[in-house]
């Protein structure tokens, strides 16, 4: 390790067998994490090249079994977003795609930085299991089409640790890093299609649009070189999607995407990215034909079945689908007031996502137990009229919050002029 450390400090590339190496003794736990760690930061700060990408991401999927849903009968799709605030998406999106006729197995991550993750949302829900035997992973699929999991010691094991050693060493900014986490644990779940939806701009990994179309490049490219299809999109996270940030009131907000009832923003982005899925899998030809079964789906309550058989089967109570009362939630609420007159111009979704990790929300060290009950409830957004002194937003917290409010507070930008609209779809980089 010292060697492999050494060798990329200095701005070398790193052997494939040397990799190879490093991934099987972070899986084994025979390499400490203060080794591993360094030897991100040097991969942080030095970068990898094409090689080593593949190689990494190829050394963390075979740190576990591979799953192949031969036999299945119907095609399989997941989808992955590179992270960002308030982006609870996936928890209906794949009882949503289920819905329509392809099978979703999907492995979801914790939070990760500021951003947030599906897998702390659904555990949120009580009884909710994320931690899944490869075997129970694969009978759920085969029975009711959609699972959504974390990754464990069985599937990607080698992405759980290093994920949560970057959570807490400042090392989660790195391209290399993101594709073989992401990639990793998405072939190991093995959809013959993946969905990548990199997220751009302030409380996205990548801020700006260049980053995030590298990133795409990087994630397109790595999974064609292992063989699988996918696509990538880029899309907006300069202000928090939605109107909840939070483990359980956000994912109280995803189950209102399946009844109609969720804010635009949360519903284009789960149709569009829907409709996507569905074109990839071969279910639908094209975006109109996938947005009619979406809305059979939807509107026959099928997809929200889908979703309680899946909390269901997961050891979670499905009523939480009707009843977001069962999620915890904390009882302190104090307003964020507008300081004066005008149109929200910006919510500075990078600064709201950290205050919920200080809240509890997400973590500072790797054995943190989370508070899902605490959030941050947005009552204006981007484009938004408001009045000196109107409350723009509700922190929920275990105690009486002004500081936190009062930052919530500098999070919105409010001037005279209303913002141009910025669309939430920036660009489809195609296959
Ligand atoms: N999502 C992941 O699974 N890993 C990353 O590194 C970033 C987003």
């Amino acid at each position: 390790m010292k060697d492999l450390i050494r060798i990329k400090r200095n701005g070398e590339a790193l052997p494939r067998s040397a990799i190879d190496r490093w991934i099987h003794g972070v899986t084994e736990g025979s390499i400490p994490d203060y080794q591993s760690a360094a030897l991100l930061m040097a991969i942080t700060l030095r970068g990898m090249n094409d090689e080593e990408t593949v190689a990494l991401t190829d050394a963390v999927l075979h740190s576990g079994s591979l799953l192949g849903w031969n036999g299945l009968g119907r095609p399989t799709v997941d989808k992955h977003s590179t992270g960002g605030v308030g982006d609870k998406i996936s928890i209906a999106l794949a009882p949503l795609v289920a819905a329509c006729g392809a099978a979703v197995p999907m492995i979801v991550g914790r939070g990760l930085g500021h951003t947030g993750g599906t897998r702390d949302k659904l555990e949120a829900i009580p009884g909710f299991r994320t931690a899944l035997t490869a075997e129970e992973f694969s009978a759920q699929v085969r029975r009711i089409g959609v699972v959504i999991a974390g990754q464990s010691e069985e599937l990607a094991p080698a992405d759980g640790k290093l994920y949560a050693l970057r959570d807490v060493t400042g090392t989660v900014e790195s391209r290399p890093l993101i594709v073989a986490s992401i990639l990793g644990k998405k072939l190991a779940a093995g959809a013959s299609g993946i969905l990548f939806d990199v997220k751009c701009g302030r409380g996205a990994i990548m801020e700006t649009q260049e980053e995030a179309r590298e990133l795409a490049k990087d994630l397109t490219r790595v999974a064609r070189e292992l063989g699988r299809k996918s696509r990538a999109i880029i899309t907006s996270m300069d202000q928090p999607l939605g109107l909840t940030i939070g483990n359980a009131s956000e994912t109280a907000e995803a189950l209102q995407i399946l009844r109609g009832l969720a804010p635009p923003d949360v519903t284009e982005l789960t149709r569009t990215l829907g409709a996507m899925m569905l074109v990839l899998a071969g279910v639908a030809r094209e975006r109109h034909e996938a947005d009619a079964r979406m809305d059979t789906a939807l509107g026959s309550g099928l997809a929200l079945q889908r979703a309680e058989a899946m909390i269901q089967a997961q050891g979670g109570d499905p009523r939480v689908t009707v009843d977001p009362g069962i999620l915890p939630r904390a009882p302190v609420e104090t307003k964020a007031t507008a300081d004066r007159k005008g149109y929200v111009t910006e919510i500075d979704a990078r600064a709201l996502g950290m205050l919920l990790v200080r809240m509890g929300g997400g973590r500072e060290r790797m054995d943190q137990e989370l508070d899902h009950g605490v959030g941050i409830r947005l009552l204006r957004k981007v484009g938004d009229l408001v009045g000196a002194g109107d409350a723009v937003a509700i922190v929920e917290a275990r105690r009486e919050a002004p500081d936190w409010a009062d930052e919530v507070r500098r999070a919105y930008s409010i001037a005279d002029q209303a913002p141009t609209p910025k669309p939430l779809i920036i660009e489809d980089s195609g296959r």
